[in-house]
């Protein structure tokens, strides 16, 4: 049984990136899964503590995710702090995590900077309480961009080192099933979690440096494309994208050391549901003077619908906030019978 759990940071505006890294997969995943979508406003006092305003991202990342086509009916869209399972869960982590463990996360590294001794202890335990929000409903698969692998080969071990240190008590207290990590056989009570990371644009670079990828904290807001950018804007960023001479190659193998193509090839295909083989067998010879407007055309097609959406749905935040929090007490019910367990191995009475 597959559950699928993932969350996006209510910071700064949502980009191509995080569109095309995690909430399309969100959408694409709904069908025939059981599915928890989080708004991770724990995690997004980490780096920073105080946001101009933090309750309107918080709205309009669950905006985007409704206006993208995610179904709260269905699933469960909700925002973390109204389940304070998670940070319970996280606690039991952090105490199950090494420091070593955290320190050598490259994320927590470039957040850091050089005055890491300055860094809050949030943002070291940072991996912890994400491993949380996917443990405490025991999911198992996590659609993430690429940045995100590192945190959840981390979210294993946690899971991992839980299950050996507790093996007795898991046992004991009736629960786990036996599960095979590798050809280990390990008695299980948290699963390992799966990240889903494929597809053709699992990390979607900046459009004005193929090396880099595209962010939210990038100065140059012509380096991303806005998720509330309008057609215009859209279309200017595109045409202005940094790419070298040639045109398009015909196989993938043509790609190689030309980022800024790749990564616009990428971007096209990730907005057709094509592979990037796909797309060059389509303009395979042609130059960037045709491939471009076809990307503009397509990126506005994809795109404007849900900035449509996302607009009608910040205007009367009603909506949201009832899906919010109805998906808060269902999310509740569900994280509170994991807790429930994990008192009973730990050993807390209850
Ligand atoms: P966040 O909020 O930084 O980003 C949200 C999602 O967008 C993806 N992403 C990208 N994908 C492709 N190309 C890019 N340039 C790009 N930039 C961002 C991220 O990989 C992510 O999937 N730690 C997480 C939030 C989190 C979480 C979780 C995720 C908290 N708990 C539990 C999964 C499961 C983060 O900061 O994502």
């Amino acid at each position: 049984n597959k559950l699928v759990f993932s969350g996006v940071q209510p910071t700064g505006n949502l980009h191509l990136g995080n569109y095309l890294g995690a909430i399309r997969k969100f959408v694409a995943l709904q069908d025939g899964n059981d599915c928890i979508y989080c708004v991770v406003d724990l995690h997004s006092i980490t780096a920073q503590l105080v946001h101009p305003d933090l309750p309107g991202q918080i709205r309009s990342i669950a905006a985007a995710f409704i206006a993208s086509g995610i179904d709260a009916e269905k699933h469960i869209v909700f925002n973390q702090s109204a389940v304070p399972q998670h940070a319970e869960l996280a606690w039991v982590f952090n105490c199950v995590a090494r420091i070593g463990w955290m320190n050598r996360m490259t994320q927590f590294k470039d957040k850091a900077g050089k005055d890491r001794e300055n860094a809050s202890l949030g943002l070291l335990a940072y991996p912890s309480l994400m491993a949380a929000d996917i443990l405490v409903y025991r999911g198992t698969h996590v659609p993430v961009g690429d940045d995100q692998k590192q945190h959840l080969e981390l979210a294993r071990d946690i899971a991992m080192k839980f299950n050996l240190d507790y093996a007795d008590n898991i046992r004991k207290a009736g629960l786990g099933t036996d599960i095979k990590v590798g050809d280990e056989p390990v008695h299980a009570y948290f699963p390992m979690v799966e990240p889903l990371i494929d597809g053709p644009a699992p990390r979607v670079m900046s459009l004005r440096d193929g090396t880099k990828k595209m962010s939210k904290s990038d100065p140059s807001d012509l380096s991303r494309i806005n998720l509330m950018d309008d057609e215009e804007t859209i279309s200017k960023k595109i045409r202005k994208a940094k790419t070298d001479p040639d045109g398009l190659p015909s196989d993938i193998e043509g790609l190689k050391g030309r980022p800024e193509a790749d990564n616009l090839v990428g971007i096209y295909a990730a907005l057709a549901d094509k592979s990037k083989a796909q797309v060059l067998s389509e303009f395979g010879g042609q130059q960037f003077s045709v491939f471009k407007p076809a990307l503009v055309e397509l990126a506005v097609h994809v795109l404007s619908p849900i900035t449509a959406e996302m607009r009608r749905l910040m205007d009367d935040t009603s909506h949201i906030d009832n899906i919010l929090r109805k998906g808060g007490e269902r999310a509740r019910e569900r994280a509170e019978k994991t807790m429930n367990e994990v008192r009973d191995i730990v050993g807390f009475l209850r």
